[in-house]
């Protein structure tokens, strides 16, 4: 059965660890996938996320299975982080969260819930965008589309076609959007763009699903959240899938959470029944260990506390790290204007370096970065930034 198979392509981002893995090279840089590192060099454990597992260690009794959608505790602490504790759709009981295996799992159950209440619409996704949303929703069959996001020449966001595109878009069909620190451009737009975009979604009857995975990346958890709050108007349908895996660092533990938001408490409720028809086929119930962390550090003020302080420590070494990419680019002689790096949010930058560039930084120098061009922003430390930019320098000379 399997002889005559051809051997798949590797993923262009989780691809990427496989050949550091490999490289012997002491000096390796890794700014290929979105681990965030710190200056010393390694992926670290939040110290509230240390004290909260000591805490679920000692207190648990039992490893029996959580429900299709894990707990109501862990629904509420999902559903106030994205649309803030006073929330009218949380008020009014509009929103049904359900517990996934990690934001990819969010996207799948979404996708395949959406497949089944809606089998014609289309999913629109940004151009770029991450490339696993084409892996995701194409494999629950979804025929996908794509929208003005980029301009790559002036490197900002190309708002206007962005909204004359959605403005085309059939009535009905499904907007992908990224909530915060758009992957892989790093440029998201404002709040008040963000009204704008719910504007016209809204008169184009596009139901929107946010991608939610750095809230706490850009400018801060509240401002992050400024995209899907200016959709959960009231009445409002649309769905969140939220992941935990950057901004409580918690990749491998795979936690995340899918968010139906209905216009009434009845809708959310039948919603949330075929979202557990969904979760039963795949993987049949969540793992608990990453949830547990979660609810724990949010409902403990101490624990919320610190965890807050580490995540707008993280945020500012990674905006820290954005301005000395720029600085050192330019002292080593780089006449392009990497400005554009500053201006961007979360832990990904499209840089603008070429696929030939991106294989030489490779061969040559085992500096690793997506084939795209995209740089993982947060792999950079004080002690790599040399030896990056002069690399970085010498393949623009070329
Ligand atoms: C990334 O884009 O690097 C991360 O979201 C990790 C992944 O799964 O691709």
């Amino acid at each position: 059965m399997f002889d005559e198979l051809e051997m798949a392509p590797p993923d262009p981002i989780l691809g990427l660890s496989e050949a550091v893995r490999k490289d012997p090279n002491p000096n390796k840089i890794d700014l290929g996938v979105g681990n965030y590192v710190g200056e010393a060099g390694t992926t670290p454990i939040f110290s509230a996320v240390k004290k909260a597992e000591h805490g679920i260690l000692e207190g648990e009794t039992t490893k029996r299975y959580l429900p299709i959608d894990g707990s109501p505790a862990y629904s509420r602490a999902v559903q106030e982080m994205a649309l803030g504790p006073g929330h009218e759709a949380l008020a009014s009981r509009r929103a049904a969260t359900a517990h996934t295996p990690g934001g990819t799992g969010a996207l799948r159950v979404g996708a395949d819930f959406l497949r089944k209440v809606r089998p014609s619409a289309r999913l629109w996704v940004s151009d770029p965008t991450w490339p696993n949303h084409l892996g995701v929703f194409g494999a629950a069959g979804f025929e996908i589309s794509s929208y003005p996001y980029y301009d790559a020449k002036a490197k900002c966001l190309d708002f206007d076609r962005m909204l004359a595109a959605l403005g085309e878009i059939p009535r009905g069909d499904v907007l992908l959007l990224h909530g915060s620190c758009h992957n892989p451009t790093g440029m998201d737009p404002t709040p008040q763009q963000w009204r704008r975009i719910a504007e016209v979604a809204a008169e184009r009857s596009l139901p929107a699903f946010f991608d939610l995975a750095y809230q706490g990346f850009g400018q801060g958890l509240e401002e992050d959240a400024a995209s899907v709050r200016a959709f959960a108007t009231a009445g409002r349908e649309m769905l969140i899938a939220s992941s935990y895996s950057k901004n409580f660092g918690l990749y491998c533990e795979r936690v995340g959470a899918l968010t139906v938001i209905a216009s009434s408490p009845e809708a959310a409720e039948k919603a949330l029944s075929h979202v557990r028809i969904a979760i039963r086929a795949n993987y049949s119930n969540p793992p608990a260990h990453g949830a547990a962390i979660v609810v724990k550090i949010l409902g403990d003020c101490d624990l919320r506390k610190e965890w807050e302080e580490e995540l707008t420590a993280v945020r500012g070494r990674i905006q820290e790290m954005r301005r000395l990419f720029v600085e050192t680019l330019k002292t080593k002689g780089v006449a392009r204007d990497f400005s554009f790096i500053t201006r961007q949010n979360g832990m990904f930058s499209l840089s603008g370096l070429t696929k030939e560039q991106v294989e030489t930084l490779r061969s040559r120098d085992s500096i690793y970065i997506v084939g795209s061009g995209r740089i993982n922003v947060a792999g950079m430390t004080r002690a790599n930034m040399d030896r990056l930019c002069e690399a970085i320098a010498r393949v623009l000379q070329q």
